[in-house]
């Protein structure tokens, strides 16, 4: 059991069910979840929550020290089509929320962090397909490019401070439990809503745009074992690549009308078709595989039976 975790960003897509998982594995008592906004979600307030604001080092430190945190997940963060819009708000909420936690570790004060990376590392230079754990990355969002920074921050921390950080490249996450929070792979979790309330969906990038995804029970795990794997097994410092399903927005609605035959689907890209179109359309995890023995287990048909089950349940 590892000291108290304190998890940053507790109320968004991925926070949410992070905070279930890991209060399931380990208690309630010894999750601390927070965020800068109340929960719409009861089940966050089955344990303790905070209202913290992740660009303020002095309150993440007054909560560390109340609670005796010793391990930060720091999931706050402006995604890839919000950071369009707010470019600059997107790259200081994105960085310094990681500058706070990476020196909180320096300082000895916390001991191990997890910081989530994203496929938007990569940009239209980058091998597009079974895209490499190292390769060519010149990102053309402001999303993209405080990922890619932040990455060679957390490298650089461990090399210079021997800090414990340690990072996933996140592809598109899928789940029913949590409205996804204005990323470029949001249409696949608003294709489900609207097929079940309208029985049509309009989407916003065009049928053939292929992207890799991930079913957000596999995401999980795969934050969990990398938290939990031995130092040693961790080779790479700056962020591992991880994949599990890559698909058109063409096949998953064909996946999606075999429960629902009358389910259509128009195209209108907007300007997320420019970043979807500057990423990989699959990605090569092989060091994933190997260093901590991550595995996927969603495929497209599991992962769409299990979204109409879980929202028609809800
Ligand atoms: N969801 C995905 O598909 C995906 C893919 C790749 C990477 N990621 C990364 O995973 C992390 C979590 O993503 P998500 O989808 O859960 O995002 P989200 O937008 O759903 O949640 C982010 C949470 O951070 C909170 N927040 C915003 N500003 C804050 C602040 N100043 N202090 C404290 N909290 C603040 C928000 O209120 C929100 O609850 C992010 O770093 C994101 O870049 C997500």
């Amino acid at each position: 059991m590892p000291s108290t975790i304190l998890i940053i960003g507790a109320c968004g897509q991925i926070g949410s069910e992070l905070t279930a998982s890991l209060r399931a594995k380990h208690g309630n008592n010894h999750i601390i979840a927070s965020d800068i906004r109340e929960p719409n979600d009861q089940t966050l307030l089955k344990g303790p929550f905070e209202v913290l604001d992740a660009t303020n080092i002095d309150a993440i430190e007054d909560v560390v020290v109340h609670y005796e945190v010793g391990e930060i997940y720091l999931m706050a963060a402006m995604l890839s089509a919000t950071g369009e819009k707010f470019p600059m708000k997107a790259w200081n909420l994105n960085m310094n929320s990681l500058f706070n936690v990476l020196n909180l570790a320096k300082e000895g004060k916390i001991q191990k962090v997890f910081w989530p990376s994203s496929i938007a590392v990569f940009g239209p230079s980058t091998p597009q397909h079974s895209t490499p754990q190292t390769t060519v990355m010149e990102p053309t969002t402001v999303y993209g490019i405080s990922k890619q920074t932040g990455e060679r921050w957390c490298e650089y921390y461990h090399q210079k401070y021997g800090v414990d950080v340690r990072s996933i490249r996140y592809p598109g996450l899928i789940s029913y439990k949590t409205l996804p929070g204005g990323g470029t792979t949001d249409y696949a979790i608003d294709i489900f809503h609207e097929a079940l309330k309208n029985g049509h969906y309009e989407c916003f990038l065009s049928e053939e745009t292929e992207l890799p995804m991930m079913y957000m029970d596999d995401a999980i795990n795969a934050t969990i074992q990398i938290m939990e794997t031995a130092e040693a097994n961790i080779n790479v410092r700056s962020s591992y690549n991880l994949a599990a399903i890559s698909f058109t927005p063409e096949e998953i609605a064909r996946e999606i009308k075999e429960h629902l035959p009358e389910f259509s689907v128009s195209y209108a890209p907007d300007f997320r078709q420019a970043i979807a179109d500057s990423w990989p359309s699959s990605i090569d995890d092989t060091a994933a595989q190997e260093d901590w023995g991550w595995s996927s287990t969603y495929d497209l048909k599991k992962m769409v039976q299990v979204m109409i089950e879980g929202l028609r349940s809800d």
